[in-house]
């Protein structure tokens, strides 16, 4: 590796602006963010008409390893990520063995050890009887967990936990945020007794079946189970205006706890789409209307969600081919967010200081990493440069996550990453993607206290 590269004349997206200028990379650290174009280095990068991003934090991805590898393993996932400009990402403990011990996650970092191309963490997954598990995993040492998750709505795997004398246990009597899937089962139940009691069920059922009031249902009960026991909080995939509206009244202003995030399926597709992709575009929480969908770039832009993170979920086509409701839920993205967030720049919908707070800073913030999401003196260097006027057909035979396929085959996309950075190491160029395990475990320092402890949508100095 060089030890000192210079990436010249990019326009540079900081935590506040754009410019142009050029960047000191130096033993895996940004050095300066103002070096002078003349500045002696091992290897200097062209990148005149190109943008500098911070690489991308991923706060939600599916990776399968242990366990479930014919569909992604850790080296495949994160090699993804490096073409798609994500050099962090944080995983899902729904493997098999699922991470629900302290043992299960030092075991996760060890395999990630030896294949991560990018830069890695991992959740601890909450049962229904591990609370003295998830209490171990903030005092042992080397096996340091963004927090815990919980599936308050069954999803892949088999790791529900919606009972609310549990439920009070888990925020109770654990400190490490907590993350939670929120579709509430027992609405999901009855909506699919009643629907199959009246015929075979179709693919476009999904969204009937996990409809609009399982997912504010969820939301509103963890909201309340966090705000009581004044427990840090982040609602994955949100995907209703009317969560929005409740998030909104409890952003910034309110207590200071709760974070939420859309994802690239939720903000690119909705209902209409189940005639084109059919099995294709399931995933849970379902797919809703355009009117949800709008109702979540507008939630981005007035601070009522901090983030867009991917639900990276694979499954083979195979898979996917079993009849409804056999087919799996979940869809790939982490190779495409990028593309799919530039594009929406493209066309106006947001800014690249959106893209950049959206994408690299809150995730950052939100989970305590340390050096992360900030082109910024001393942060470490995770950069993504990218080629923001470049117009290209997404396919599937270029994907690179282990599962082959994408919902966006065949849509055309401008703006695309061209070289990703991780530590000072170039992992991915053109069409070349490293297969060295060059990412590091992230570390936590939960004693920031998270996103609105370290300025909320402003940043911080
Ligand atoms: O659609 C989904 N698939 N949603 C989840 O929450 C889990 C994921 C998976 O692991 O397949």
């Amino acid at each position: 590796m060089p030890r000192r590269t210079l990436i010249r004349g990019a326009q540079v997206v900081l935590p506040r602006e754009t410019t142009r200028t050029n960047v000191l990379v130096e033993a895996g650290r940004i050095a300066t963010v103002d070096a002078p174009a003349s500045v002696r280095a091992d290897e200097t990068v062209d990148a005149d008409g190109l943008h500098l991003l911070p690489g991308l934090v991923d706060d939600q991805v599916h990776f399968r390893d242990p366990g479930l590898t014919h569909k992604e393993d850790l080296r495949s996932g994160s090699r993804a990520c490096a073409a798609g400009g994500v050099t962090s990402f944080l995983e899902m403990p729904n493997t098999v063995p699922q991470t629900v011990t302290v043992d299960a996650l030092a075991a996760k970092l060890e395999i990630a050890r030896r294949k991560c191309v990018v830069n890695y963490g991992f959740y601890m997954g909450a049962t229904t009887g591990n609370v003295a598990e998830l209490q171990n995993a903030s005092r042992t040492a080397g096996v340091a967990t963004p927090g815990i998750k919980v599936f308050m709505g069954s999803s892949t795997g088999d790791m529900l936990v919606d009972d609310q004398e549990r439920l009070e246990e888990i925020f109770a009597l654990t400190s490490l945020p907590i993350t939670a899937h929120c579709e509430d089962e027992s609405t999901v139940r009855a909506n699919q007794a009643r629907l199959e009691a009246a015929g075979p069920t179709t693919v476009r059922d999904h969204s009937r079946i996990r409809d609009r009031r399982a997912a504010v249902t969820a939301t509103r009960r963890a909201l309340d189970l966090a705000r009581r026991h004044k427990h840090r909080f982040h609602v994955l995939h949100v995907s209703t205006a009317d969560e929005v509206a409740l998030l909104g009244s409890c952003a910034g202003a309110g207590d200071g706890l709760v974070t939420a995030e859309a994802c690239p399926h939720h903000l690119f597709l909705d209902v209409s789409d189940y005639g084109r992709l059919g099995a294709l575009a399931q995933m849970n929480p379902s797919l809703k209307e355009a009117s949800d969908r709008e109702a979540l770039w507008r939630g981005l832009k007035n601070g009522a969600l901090q983030i867009v993170a991917t639900d990276h979920a694979p499954h083979t086509l195979e898979e996917k081919r079993a009849p409804y409701p056999a087919s799996p839920s979940g869809v790939p993205a982490v190779e495409l967010v990028l593309p799919l967030m530039l594009d929406a720049v493209h066309r106006g919908k947001c800014t690249l200081n959106d893209l950049a707070a959206w994408m690299s800073d809150g995730p950052a913030r939100i989970w305590d990493m340390v050096g992360k999401g900030r082109i910024e003196d001393r942060y470490d260097a995770d950069l993504v440069l990218v080629d923001t006027s470049m117009e290209r057909e997404v396919r599937n035979e270029d994907q690179i996550t282990k599962c082959g396929w994408s919902p966006w085959h065949g849509t055309r996309l401008t703006g695309w990453p061209v070289r990703t950075w991780v530590g000072g190491r170039t992992v991915f160029a053109g069409d070349w993607v490293a297969r060295e395990p060059v990412g590091r475990q992230i570390v936590f320092d939960h004693a920031r206290g998270g996103y609105w402890a370290t300025g909320g949508p402003s940043g911080g100095p």
